[in-house]
């Protein structure tokens, strides 16, 4: 194998927080996006248990990297150890995109934008007016409902099977988002959540569940109702590519989506916020696409 050309000029390493991190596709996505703008910057996964990684973060100023994201379970974690926090990462309450300014770690969440962006693309989604039913209520999920709401949606709907958190983060928002009208209530498969979804515009599952080939639906055949006119499905798994629950949506004439737009476009708005350069999003797809197929 021939060694990688380095381009003249000053090499910046990139990487990845996380625990475990065998899964992970950002190295590909952003080494791809780097490499077609010949930028000598390179990014590696780095998986480090808890311990070692608030070691590293509490001597921020002698890390190497200029930029990082966080994966789980450091989004929420590495909160107390910047020096700044964007407005939209402080309300969804997690970070997945750190930057060095100076000797300074400044972090974002662009889980929502990514959200968002896969949205509007892979479904040509509007979201003024409309009403949503969210499945899941942890961090995705937090990044997914701040997304919608910034966009403008009527109503959310907050389903989980712990539903104190549903109502933790109905409340959150609820104070933030005054025009938006919240629900939440506990996650279970029966007559009214067939009703429920027959009632809303797009159904997001932000849950982990579907992940494995063992897993049960998340909502039983016999409760997806068929579908009106332009409803949507979203869930935001993109391994396997079609979980249960979008085949189930689909046979029903749901329109749907996995999560592979979600995870590339949240990848483009850190490497802008990286280089102060457009992402070459297109070249990353390719590169996503290609991991998941050697993977
Ligand atoms: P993430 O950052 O991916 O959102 P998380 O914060 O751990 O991860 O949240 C996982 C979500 O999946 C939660 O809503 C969780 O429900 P609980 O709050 O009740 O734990 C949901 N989840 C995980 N496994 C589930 C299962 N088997 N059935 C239903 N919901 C599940």
């Amino acid at each position: 194998m021939k060694p990688q050309r380095i381009a003249p000029g000053k090499i910046q390493l990139y990487g990845v927080f996380g625990f475990p991190l065998k899964h992970t596709l950002s190295p590909p996505m952003h080494q791809a996006g780097f490499d077609s703008l010949k930028l000598s910057r390179f990014y590696v996964p780095i998986e480090l248990k808890e311990t070692y990684f608030k070691k590293v973060m509490s001597k921020k100023k002698q890390l190497l990297l200029y930029g990082f994201n966080l994966t789980v379970p450091y989004k929420q974690t590495v909160m107390p150890y910047l020096d700044r926090i964007s407005p939209e990462a402080k309300a969804i309450g997690a970070v997945n995109t750190v930057v060095k300014k100076n000797s300074q770690l400044w972090g974002y969440n662009t889980d929502a934008y990514g959200f968002m962006q896969s949205l509007s693309e892979g479904l040509k989604w509007k979201s003024k007016g409309k009403s949503v039913l969210v499945l899941g209520a942890g961090g995705a999920s937090r990044a997914c409902v701040y997304g919608l709401c910034e966009a403008g949606v009527k109503q959310i709907t907050i389903l989980n099977r712990t539903v104190s958190k549903a109502r933790t983060l109905c409340r959150d928002f609820g104070m933030r988002f005054k025009k938006v009208e919240f629900v939440s209530g506990a996650l279970k498969n029966n007559t009214s959540l067939k009703e429920l979804i027959s009632n809303n515009d797009l159904i997001v599952n932000t849950t982990s569940l579907g992940l494995k080939a063992s897993d049960k639906t998340i909502v039983q055949n016999k409760f997806f109702p068929k579908a009106k006119k332009s409803q949507c499905v979203v869930d935001l798994i993109y391994s396997p590519s079609e979980t249960p629950f979008l085949k189930i949506a689909k046979t029903k004439g749901w329109k749907t989506l996995n999560g592979l737009g979600m995870l590339l476009h949240q990848g483009s708005k850190s490497f802008e916020i990286w280089t102060g350069k457009k992402a070459p999003v297109r070249v990353m797809e390719k590169a996503l696409t290609q991991a998941i197929k050697a993977k």
